[in-house]
């Protein structure tokens, strides 16, 4: 071969060896990543196969990461995912010691390039296995080379074996000392891709561990939220898997990319995060007056006051010469009459039925039974509270009502509530005070347990959610995130929350998210306290709220023809909640134009619409019957219609 021939071939090498580089630098894909620095090497050196080995991250031994070779036909790892069928090389003995028995082992430990001539006549290195894989296919192992791949801190990540160079007529030849440096090069180049790679896997890893332990840990700060966490970034997967797959449909075109998958994990992971400021006796409050603990007990303790004054003034009477039949009636009349209005008032605490009218006036009367008071209700106070208290101080003993709303159960806010104009866009309507521990006022809510202000507060989580995700730092890739996680309980006509959000304001994958947590809320089974729904339950209102614009139509399609409910509902549903599901009457019953619906199911639909999906009514455990309002404080949605809600939709 003529002088410039080489050079005309060394600078091919060179030129090859550049946009080997380029490529490398750019694959993100780790697969596509190792199958690029083998079949470059091999390039490069026109050999007939090779193995890529990747050192364990224990640093004990090489896994083969991917294998090729021509003459016999095989291509395993990389792309083609067929698995290697062998082995990781160890690379210690077992006393320890490194082992330096083969060529690819020597390379990792020592860290230098190892050229072979003829294998077989290589009496340094053990080539037992090479020798037996010949003897099995009439292979000829003969020249090798081997190459440590070297990170930017100089430690073997891998070794690039090599074996057959060939020259140009097809003949088995040695690898010559000119093209080592350049597959040298290319290893450096590819360990430091490599590492990069590894390095962000890394990073995706412990992120994605972090979130899972973040969605577990919200989750475990109520029983009431059960997996609810957990489970809708499964089910926006599934949703997001079925719309990327439709292939007709106002969904063709939707798909994501690899870094969009991740970046609606992320999303799924953080849909909720909010909730970590959301204290957990409002969440859990499961009868009126409970606050810490249910109130009820000092409630009681006063009726019991009350019945001992009784008590007391009829002895007294009796003492003072007094018609003791006619007392004693009197008494008994008395104390019968505070037994049921006790009776009357831990009934109301348990908030399973509505308040009429005619209940909160029976409360009001109730509270205006007295008893007296001896002792400083000051004494005992944090500063707190003893802040709240009147400045003026009472004389004692003072008159107490069996009941009070008293000015020191007002909890005024922390912090200035938000403005009109606050940078988030959100439309909600702050209150005016923080909490209201109130006795009647708490007795007197007219569904469920919770105040204005405790739905406000607990509502209050998707405002803290986006607030928190929208302070992060993000790289490019999930700059998205807190779009697609803060919208979940907006409404496709603008009705939701927090920023009244219309179906076109709202990306796709928000609007997966949409669905996925409502589909969950519906279905949970893992909820105290709460009655378990039938697939077709949950689907009849999922197609109430399509028909009403309050999910996305062209999704929730997706979602009951791709069966996506039923893949979730395997997974995650008791198996006597899977009904059977005919499709085409959700189908119809979701769509807009079809007007409302009036079959009983429809009805029942509607009616659950409300209080579940919606409401953030809630009952005690001995109110969790079908016809009562259902709990739902995980995701505690509410229904403007139905409540002084401050979370209901003002239009900017
Ligand atoms: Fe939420
Ligand atoms: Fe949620």
């Amino acid at each position: 071969m003529g002088r410039r021939s080489l050079v005309r071939d060394r600078d091919v090498a060179f030129r090859r060896l550049i946009e080997l580089g380029i490529a490398l630098s750019a694959e993100r894909n780790h697969n596509c990543l190792l199958e690029k620095i083998l079949l470059g090497a091999k390039e490069l050196t026109n050999a007939d196969g090779g193995t890529l080995y990747l050192v364990s991250e224990d640093r004990r031994e090489l896994r083969f990461a991917i294998m090729r070779n021509d003459t016999m036909g095989i291509a395993l790892g990389g792309t083609t995912g067929a698995p290697i069928p062998f082995a990781p090389v160890p690379l210690r003995e077992f006393d320890g010691a490194p082992s330096y028995k083969s060529v690819v082992t020597t390379a990792a430990i020592a860290g230098n390039t190892i050229n072979l001539v003829d294998a077989y006549n290589t009496p340094d290195f053990d080539f037992s296995a090479p020798r037996s894989f010949d003897a099995r296919t009439g292979y000829r192992s003969q020249s090798f080379l081997a190459v440590p791949l070297k990170n930017h801190d100089a430690e073997v990540v891998g070794v690039l074996e090599l074996i057959n160079a060939r020259s140009p007529d097809g003949r088995t030849v040695a690898f010559s000392a000119e093209i080592t440096p350049l597959v040298e090069a290319l290893a450096g180049q590819a360990a430091v891709a490599l590492d990069n790679q590894m390095l962000i896997d890394a990073q995706k890893n412990l992120f994605r561990s972090f979130l899972k332990v973040f969605a577990s840990a919200m989750d475990a700060k109520s029983r009431y939220t059960g997996d609810h966490c957990q489970r809708v970034p499964e089910l926006t997967n599934m949703l997001a898997r079925a719309a990327d797959n439709a292939t007709e449909g106002p969904l063709a075109d939707f798909h994501l990319s690899e870094d969009e998958w991740y970046e609606l994990e992320v999303a799924g992971g953080l849909h909720d995060c909010g909730k970590v400021t959301t204290r957990e006796f409002v969440v859990d409050k499961a009868t009126k007056l409970e606050t810490v603990y249910n109130r009820v007990h000092e409630v009681r303790t006063r009726f019991e006051v009350v019945k001992r004054d009784a008590e007391i003034e009829y002895l007294r009477s009796v003492i003072g010469g007094g018609d003791e039949p006619a007392l004693r009636a009197a008494r008994d009349e008395r104390l019968a009459q505070l037994d049921d209005d006790f009776a009357f008032v831990a009934g109301c605490n348990i908030g399973s039925e509505s308040m009429a009218p005619n209940k909160i006036a029976r409360l009001e009367r109730i509270a205006e039974i007295t008893w007296q008071r001896t002792l400083d209700d000051r004494l005992g106070l944090s500063w707190e509270e003893n802040a709240r208290q009147p400045q003026m101080r009472e004389m004692l003993p003072a008159a107490e009502h069996l009941l009070t709303d008293k000015p020191s159960h007002i909890i005024e806010h922390d912090a200035p509530p938000l403005a009109h104009d606050n940078p988030w866009g959100f439309v909600v309507k702050p209150l005016p005070h923080k909490a209201n521990l109130g006795e009647i006022h708490n007795l007197s809510i007219r569904r469920g347990t919770l105040t204005a202000e405790e739905r406000y507060h607990i509502n209050d989580h998707i405002v803290q959610t986006i607030i928190m995700l929208e302070a992060l730092p993000y790289p490019k890739n999930l700059r998205r995130v807190p779009e697609w996680a803060g919208g979940h309980h907006e409404k496709m006509d603008g009705t939701g929350y927090p920023r009244g959000l219309k179906r076109d304001e709202m990306s796709i994958p928000a609007r997966i998210m949409m669905i996925a947590d409502i589909f969950d809320a519906l279905s949970a089974h893992d909820r105290p306290y709460k009655a378990r729904k039938m697939l077709t339950e949950c689907l009849d209102i999922m197609a109430r709220m399509s028909r009403e614009h309050h999910i996305d139509t062209d999704l929730f399609e997706v979602f009951l023809t791709s069966r996506v409910y039923r893949e979730y509902a395997d997974k995650f549903l008791s198996a006597d909640q899977i009904d059977e599901v005919e499709i085409e009457r959700y189908l119809a019953n979701a769509n807009p134009a079809s007007g409302p619906q009036h079959d009983g199911a429809a009805t029942t639909a509607e009616r659950e619409a409300g209080r579940i999906a919606w409401s953030v009514s809630r009952v005690s455990s001995a109110a969790a019957t079908s016809e009562l309002p259902d709990r739902n404080q995980s995701e505690q949605r509410q229904d403007p219609e139905t409540t002084n809600s401050p979370y209901a939709s003002q239009k900017r």
